[in-house]
């Protein structure tokens, strides 16, 4: 792998990873200011940019990482399933983030659907930790702050 492209996967990496802990305080600060429409557009607007930031970093990896036998090594290693894993629950997600149009699709549905982010943030913290080149000073301090979004969800009254 290039130095540059080694740069451009542990950017887009670290972005996502950011934007997803981003959406994580909107959502638990969302939850104490009630549903305010400013609040539901920002964290609309960060859980796109986290998608689109992991399928970015996701790209990058299969194009420098990857490459030929790809598939293969996705299936044969743990961390690289998690990733994965936690992608396709982003981009569906993303596919949901916009207010529900189909009848059938009702709020109820789409909260219910939208409680996956808490499985992608998982994911992503297993996709961290056994990833070997990856400095453990920042996943710790990612992960302390994960911890610290639940932390503030728990002290902050759940919506009526
Ligand atoms: C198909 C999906 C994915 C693939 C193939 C993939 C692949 C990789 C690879 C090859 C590395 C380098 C590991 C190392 O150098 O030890 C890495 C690191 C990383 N990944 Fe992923 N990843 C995926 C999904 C994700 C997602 C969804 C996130 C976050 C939302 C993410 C966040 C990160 C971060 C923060 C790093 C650490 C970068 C560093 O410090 O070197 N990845 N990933």
């Amino acid at each position: 792998m290039t130095v540059v492209a080694g740069l451009l996967l542990r950017s887009t990496g670290w972005l996502a990873a950011g934007l997803l802990l981003v959406t994580l305080v909107v959502s638990a600060l969302s939850r104490h200011v009630g549903a305010r429409p400013r609040w539901l557009k920002a964290r609309r607007a960060v859980g796109i940019g986290t998608a689109l930031a992991a399928l970015g970093h996701a790209s990058v990896a299969w194009l420098e990482y990857l490459n030929t036998d790809g598939w293969e090594v996705l299936r044969a290693v743990p961390w690289l399933r998690s990733g994965a894993l936690a992608l396709v629950v982003l981009l569906a997600l993303l596919a949901t983030s916009f207010q529900p149009r189909h009848p059938r699709f009702t709020i109820h549905a789409w909260s219910v659907l939208h409680r996956l982010v808490h499985a992608a943030v998982l994911l992503v913290a297993h996709h961290l930790l056994m990833a070997p080149f990856v400095p453990r000073s920042w996943v710790l301090a990612w992960g302390a702050g994960v911890g610290l979004t639940y932390a503030m969800r728990i002290r902050i009254a759940p919506r009526p």
